[in-house]
């Protein structure tokens, strides 16, 4: 861990530690400042940039539409709200998928106009030029496999994948590609948790599960999921901590009848 103003960093040298002590590496999503610094103060080691953005701060059905300048927007008020955590931004879909030189220019874009730590990005064999021309520029990659949300149309559904031996087959060769790149870590989304566990116990890199069993190196949520800000997703993997939709739901109601009542503000908020 590096020191900044006395807050020790999580950097991917931290990540690789806690893998080999055994320690469980904790990840969420945050797309704006508040929520960073909510996020980190809590003590969360990585913070995702997820393009999950796409559907729970602009509303779409997919991660597809998202930018790199709106994810570049995202990330660096993000930044700004960290002192600890590692933040990794996603790659969107579009920029660097088939062209190792469009993949570079998205990444350093990223790191240089958000201050962000490290990019994640979907896909195996498909797009190890991308991955390898990225890591040669010294930019941490963090590997995506499993359900990977910007190829839904290809799949045509969010079930759980990998279930069949060829293509956990398939996924297990990707892991090790990924690995013998340098990919500095691996998220596994949505397979069986026995494969989930063979895949960790296969590699030298921490991997971070969401939906994949309680024997990756490390869990991710999507925040707003796990905060019960969402109200209408239900997958089995989700544990909700907090049920705020309906909390804050709850005080906006109190707020309107306090206006409507003429009972807010009263004369202590008044000057
Ligand atoms: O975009 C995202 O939030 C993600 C996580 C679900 C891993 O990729």
């Amino acid at each position: 861990m590096s020191v900044i103003k006395n807050v020790k960093r999580v950097t991917t040298h931290t990540l690789y530690e806690m893998k080999k002590a055994g320690e469980k590496i904790a990840m969420l999503t945050a797309y704006d400042y508040s929520m960073a610094r909510i996020v980190d103060a809590g003590g969360i080691d990585v913070i995702l940039v997820g393009d999950s953005a796409s559907n729970v701060m602009a509303g779409h059905e997919t991660t597809l539409p998202i930018t790199l300048d709106q994810m570049i927007y995202h990330a660096s008020s993000v930044v700004r709200g960290v002192k600890r955590a590692f933040v990794v931004v996603d790659l969107p879909f579009g920029t660097y998928q088939g062209n190792s030189s469009l993949a570079l220019a998205s990444a350093i874009r990223i790191m240089k106009e958000s201050g962000a730590h490290g990019v994640k990005l979907e896909g195996g064999s498909e797009v190890i030029e991308s991955v390898k021309r990225i890591l040669s520029a010294g930019v941490p990659v963090m590997g995506h496999l499993g359900l990977m949300p910007q190829s839904i149309y290809k799949f045509g559904t969010y079930t759980v994948r990998a279930k069949q031996e060829e293509e956990a087959d398939k996924l297990l060769k990707d892991a090790e590609l990924l690995t013998e790149a340098g990919c500095f870590s691996l998220v596994l989304e949505k397979i069986p948790a026995s494969l989930a566990s063979r895949v960790s116990r296969h590699i030298d890199i921490p991997t971070i599960g969401i939906g994949a069993g309680a024997d990756t190196d490390g869990q991710v949520l999507v925040t707003h999921d796990m905060m019960g800000i969402t109200s209408d997703f239900h997958p089995r993997f989700l544990r909700r901590y907090l049920q705020l939709f309906e909390d804050m739901q709850k005080a906006v109601e109190s707020y309107v009848s306090d206006v409507r009542d003429c009972d807010f503000p009263n004369e202590k908020e008044s000057y």
